[in-house]
């Protein structure tokens, strides 16, 4: 694949473990786990490629509302499953990142994402940027209260602006936002910043999902015109005519 034409940030909405689960007749918590051993690929492959940001959706801000013994699987196999990454970001260079709202997580994740977080953050290669207890609505209505907070004036309200109060701030929006198991909606996810993402949704499930299907996405994901609501011609394509303006 051209480096060129590989985006530079990729988000993933992993969703179907439960379904995966059920259809073998498993409890849900083993799609889960399932789940977590597929992450491990394609943060490699990620990283291989030149993907510069890869944002997983691991746990909605919604997701809370599911029942207590799903929700405490979940953030147990976040938990153990960022102790056992840690030495192997610093090895491949990773830095890792979470969004969300921190004030709903137990103290002992809350550290554990702290400590990665600072011990990785001039880590040179890839930014895994991991979304728990997130919501993109909790996101904005957080940056909403930073500005009003600092004081900010109705002219600094800006794009620029609200994007620097963003968990997200200083990264690049999506350009590719992938989601698994045939569902295709957002869920809360990156509201603000998939304003001019690519979408490509598959029904393979989350604990199915290969990095041949990852490249598969980002080919796919090579062959859109991105017009950002320009005028092809404006962007340099090949297919623009005419034009009564
Ligand atoms: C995605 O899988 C993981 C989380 C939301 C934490 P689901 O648990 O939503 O799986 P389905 O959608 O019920 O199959
Ligand atoms: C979205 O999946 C959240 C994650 C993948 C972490 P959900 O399964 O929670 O979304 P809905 O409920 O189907 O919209
Ligand atoms: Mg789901």
């Amino acid at each position: 694949m051209k480096k060129r034409a590989i985006p530079r940030h990729i988000g993933i909405i992993m969703d179907g473990n439960g379904r995966w689960a059920e259809m073998r007749g498993l409890p849900r918590f083993e799609g889960h786990k399932r789940g977590v051993q597929r992450v491990k690929e394609i943060v490699e492959v990620s990283s291989n490629i030149g993907v510069e940001v890869l944002s997983l959706y691991a746990f909605s801000i919604e997701n809370w509302m599911r029942p207590v013994d799903e929700v405490s699987v979940i953030i147990g196999l976040l938990e153990k499953s960022l102790k056992g990454e840690f030495l192997n970001f610093m090895k491949e260079g990773v830095r890792f990142k979470v969004i969300g709202n921190r004030d709903k997580l137990p103290e002992n994740i809350k550290s554990i994402i702290e400590t990665t977080e600072h011990v990785t953050e001039n880590n040179k290669g890839l930014i895994l940027q991991c979304a728990i207890s997130y919501g993109g609505r909790d996101e904005i209505i957080r940056a909403i209260r930073k500005a009003i907070n600092q004081d900010l004036s109705p002219e600094d309200i800006t794009e620029d602006s609200i994007s620097r109060l963003l968990d997200t701030a200083g990264i690049p929006d999506p350009d590719l936002i992938i989601r698994t198991s045939g569902e295709q909606r957002l869920s809360n996810f990156l509201l603000w910043q998939s304003a001019y993402s690519e979408f490509y949704f598959t029904d393979t499930l989350w604990p199915d999902f290969t990095k041949e299907e990852l490249l598969e996405a980002i080919h796919e994901y090579q062959m859109r015109d991105r017009r950002f609501g320009k005028v092809a011609i404006q962007k340099g394509l090949n297919i623009g005519v005419g034009s009564a303006f």
